[in-house]
């Protein structure tokens, strides 16, 4: 993570004073990458999979949003090496979306809504720890993530719509 002192900037996240804060703001960037990586994965398959004439709506969202959080990936890794980091290859992924693995019933949509604002969930925590770690530091990646944050809160309320339909029903 060398940056020459004569190129370096005075102030903020690319100072060397900032040094292990930039550091650390890269390994925060590198979850945030896997997560939307895996995100992708898990919407990608829970938009083939389900059955039946109810799925059909989550299945559309879904397939929009594998778009969304492609970009969200692209848009972490490209901060990551904007701070002088580097974006880690497939061999470093581990997965962690158990909530959103298929259910045995292709059918049972619930099992996905519920999946999906589980993941969202977590991204709008994760997300909220780089904001708050970044404030005063890196602004520019502070507002990034502002701005992926509210996608994942849009999304999250989306599903949360979905769920509820299903509960007024008592179908959850
Ligand atoms: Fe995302
Ligand atoms: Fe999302």
């Amino acid at each position: 993570m060398a940056t020459s002192s004569r190129l370096a900037p005075l102030s903020g996240i690319l100072s060397p004073d900032n040094a292990d804060k930039r550091s650390d703001l890269i390994e925060l960037l590198r979850t945030a990458y896997w997560m939307e990586i895996e995100t992708v994965m898990s919407y990608l398959a829970n938009s083939i999979n389900p059955d039946g004439v109810r799925a059909r709506e989550v299945v559309e969202h879904l397939q929009k949003d594998i778009g969304t959080e492609l970009g969200h990936a692209e848009q972490f890794g490209n901060r990551i090496k904007e701070l002088y980091g580097v974006v880690p290859g497939s061999l470093e992924f581990s997965a962690d979306q158990a909530y959103l693995q298929p259910p045995p019933d292709q059918t049972d949509v619930v099992h996905v809504i519920k999946g999906v604002i589980e993941a969202e969930t977590g991204a709008i925590e994760h997300y909220n720890r780089i904001i708050e770690g970044t404030d005063g530091v890196d602004w520019a990646t502070q507002d990034m993530a502002i701005e992926i944050l509210r996608d994942e809160e849009g999304h999250r309320r989306l599903f949360e719509g979905f769920l509820r339909e299903y509960e007024v029903e008592g179908l959850t």
